[in-house]
């Protein structure tokens, strides 16, 4: 694969921007392929055959684009399926999990609070990551660390269609924030791509606590792994192509990724 094939990054829906905003800003020449299952979402409510079988769905479709690597902009995917498909495909696959060990590094207060979707918070995977994390803050914190898991159903679904300030969406923040407010949590992990997306309205339930989006960091995964095996696109000077997909590709959806995206994207259509 040459190193100028471009990188595809899929999610159950918009949520992956959040992630392929910094794979942007932290690789600035790099062609980039979005692929939004927006027909199929939420992942998160659905059970691990379901999501596999969607997910087997849009990687053939970016195996069709010729992507160099895949990037799991989702949680729940990255929980359920990526061992899967990293035993089945010879290229990098990059995933993405709730960021617990910075949370538990920095708490002040001693509790932190992870918001996520059903699945990712009940996977075999996340209890381990929060298991190790745990356990390094067994050995070098001075105090005991509460985690507060929270599944938040109906978040993503927020994001999905542009809502980012109605009554409807405070009220599941209030019934989902607010408890983990209240416990005194000062770190909040975003464990769902969707979530950076609601950062403000959910300031406004826990306004002293920090919102930790480990976006940057699966950036930086990228791009160690791609120069590993030097896959780093050379730079150039034409502005890098930014092309994003979706199933039920419409009109609406359009005006939802263009009010996440800058620049008046066009949303194509992907029928796998
Ligand atoms: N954005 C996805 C995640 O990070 C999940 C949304 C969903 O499909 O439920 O888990």
């Amino acid at each position: 694969m040459p190193s100028t094939a471009p990188i595809g990054i899929l999610d159950s829906g918009f949520g992956g921007l959040s992630v392929a905003r910094a794979v942007r800003a932290r690789l600035p020449h790099e062609d980039l392929i979005f692929a939004a299952d927006c027909a199929y979402a939420p992942y998160g409510d659905r059970d691990d055959a379901y999501i596999i079988d969607r997910l087997e769905a849009v990687i053939s479709f970016l195996l069709e684009k010729e992507v160099k690597a895949v990037v799991f902009a989702c949680n729940t995917a990255t929980a359920v399926g990526i061992r899967y498909f990293r035993e089945r495909l010879a290229m990098p696959i990059i995933g993405i999990e709730p960021a617990v060990f910075p949370a538990v590094r920095h708490t002040r207060a001693g509790t932190i609070g992870v918001i996520a979707t059903s699945r990712t918070i009940s996977s075999a995977k996340y209890a381990r990551v929060r298991e190790r994390a745990l356990d390094w803050a067994d050995a070098s914190r001075p105090m005991p660390i509460r985690v507060i898991d929270m599944p938040c159903p109906g978040l993503m679904e927020c994001v999905e269609r542009g809502d980012f300030t109605s009554p409807a969406l405070h009220a599941l923040l209030t019934e989902y924030i607010d408890p983990i407010a209240a416990a005194g949590a000062d770190e909040i992990v975003l464990g769902c791509t969707h979530y950076p997306f609601l950062a403000e309205a959910i300031r406004a339930h826990a306004p002293k606590s920090h919102l930790i989006d480990p976006a940057p960091a699966v950036a930086e995964q990228l791009e160690r792994r791609l120069g590993y095996l030097d896959l780093l696109a050379p730079e150039k000077e034409n502005p890098p192509q930014e092309h994003f997909h979706a199933t039920g590709a419409n009109e609406d959806r359009e005006k939802v990724l263009r009010r996440l995206w800058p620049g008046s994207p066009r949303l194509l259509a992907m029928e796998p």
